[in-house]
């Protein structure tokens, strides 16, 4: 069987109705931004389900515009922690307390390119919605003028290194509710994060239950307070694809100014998150100003948000080329040259499909077509050796964490449809 229909059948398989799970056993919900890439991919082939995939994540959204990371729609004893362990969150559909990279702007964008009636009908359907979306992260997430996040799972890079310097500073909740874990009961532990850091995860849930998901008290008093260049630049980019949204839709100058007016904060927001030691834009603890130490697979996503300085591009590029010598895959989540790099531990190492696409799609618009180019083919390799998993070792190429994983087959499958990648032979 080929691989563009085993990508298909890997997508139906795990199409829940109307929504698409990333894989069975580890992953039994809809998560936020899995569900963009999906529709990405599913778009390819069946863009009346694909938009389905989108609406359907827009119905867990909060009053006050939030879209959770994940929406229990049924309570699945083999997930932990499920509906019950982050107590009564305020949204229509029971979820998480804490948010997820908002990719979903950009993606609508993309589905809804060509100026059909359809098209605009679709992007008027949603387009309020996200707008809160961005709205509440830039008010109730933001602290001290920087959007931030309160959750490493919020970041999408859950045991990603440079989350410990918040989780260093802080103490595991002595009254912790005691619990079993059961993502090391679907795959190999050390695979998996550490059992410090879930209690710590969980430490900052159990501080979010305890003032009702507050969303401006968990930012403002938090155990936990980081800005994430992932975050970051998925919403710099995504704010600019509103702003073409909003106008194309005739929006009011109102909404426009509000769309700007976050523009300008997020190019703020880059040099804020720049680390000049290192050439590179790392997570920044909020609090203290500490920047981590490692150059990880989001760092490059300046050139997707189309931001910062020519120096600060060229040193970022620089960096990409040394890790290229050091790994036959790129692009690993975490520097195989910093401390704490583990080539198969989940956010520590391994490349992960959603990072490529958007790495190479933004190296690929800004003129750098060779390096987007490599980016792309390493992970296309690593999926033809061992198929759709989760993410990769980037020393092998081997399989890590959760297979027949719906995002990978999703990126794989917009990777063979597109020929319009810019720049990208
Ligand atoms: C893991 C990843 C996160 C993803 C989720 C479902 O928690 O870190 O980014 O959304 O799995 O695939």
């Amino acid at each position: 069987m080929s691989l563009m229909q085993t990508a298909i059948d890997t997508l139906a398989k795990n199409d829940r109705g109307g929504f698409t799970i990333p894989t069975e056993g580890l992953y039994p919900y809809q998560w936020n931004w899995d569900s963009a890439f999906i529709a990405l991919g599913i778009a390819t082939y069946d863009m009346d389900r694909a938009w389905a995939e989108i609406t359907s994540l827009l119905e867990g959204q909060w009053p006050d515009g939030m879209i959770p990371s994940i929406i229990f729609r049924s309570d699945d004893p083999s997930y932990f922690p499920g509906p019950s362990r982050w107590g009564k969150t305020p949204g229509p559909i029971p979820s998480t307390g804490v948010s997820q990279p908002p990719v979903l702007a950009t993606v609508v964008r993309q589905l809804t390119q060509t100026g059909t009636a359809q098209n605009q009908a679709r992007k008027a359907q949603v387009f309020d919605r996200i707008f809160a979306w961005h709205a509440w992260y830039h008010s109730a997430r933001t602290a001290d003028g920087i959007v931030a996040t309160v959750h490493p799972w919020e970041t999408g890079r859950d045991n990603c290194p440079e989350w410990n310097i918040g989780l260093d500073q802080m103490t595991v909740a002595p009254d912790l509710a005691p619990y079993k874990r059961m993502d090391n009961k679907h795959v190999d532990p050390s695979f998996r994060p550490s059992q410090e850091q879930y209690d710590k995860y969980l430490t900052i849930v159990q501080f979010g239950d305890s003032i009702d998901w507050n969303q401006r008290r968990l930012t403002d008093e938090g155990p936990f307070l980081m800005a994430d260049p992932n975050i970051h630049f998925v919403l710099l980019r995504a704010d600019k694809d509103l702003l073409a949204m909003a106008q194309e839709l005739g929006k009011p100058a109102s909404v426009l100014d509000d769309i700007k007016g976050w523009i300008v904060k997020g190019e703020a927001a880059t040099d804020y998150l720049w680390n000049d030691d290192l050439g590179a834009f790392t997570a920044r603890d909020i609090r203290s100003g500490t920047f981590s130490g490692g150059f990880s697979n989001c760092s490059a996503l300046c050139f997707y948000a189309d931001t910062g300085t020519p120096e600060q591009r060229r040193r970022v590029i620089s960096n990409l080329e040394r890790i290229a010598g050091k790994v036959d895959y790129m692009l690993p989540s975490w520097d195989p040259d910093a401390a704490q790099f583990e080539a198969q531990r989940y956010w520590c190492g391994p490349v992960w499909p959603q990072m490529n696409y958007m790495t190479s799609l933004g190296l690929a618009e800004q003129g750098e077509a060779g390096l987007a180019k490599n980016i792309r083919d390493d992970l296309c390799r690593a999926i033809e050796k061992s198929g759709f998993w989760e993410c990769f070792n980037p020393l092998t190429g081997e399989g890590c964490v959760g297979a027949n994983f719906s995002w990978t087959a999703a990126v794989w499958l917009s990777w063979q449809h597109e020929t319009k990648l810019k720049g990208v032979a």
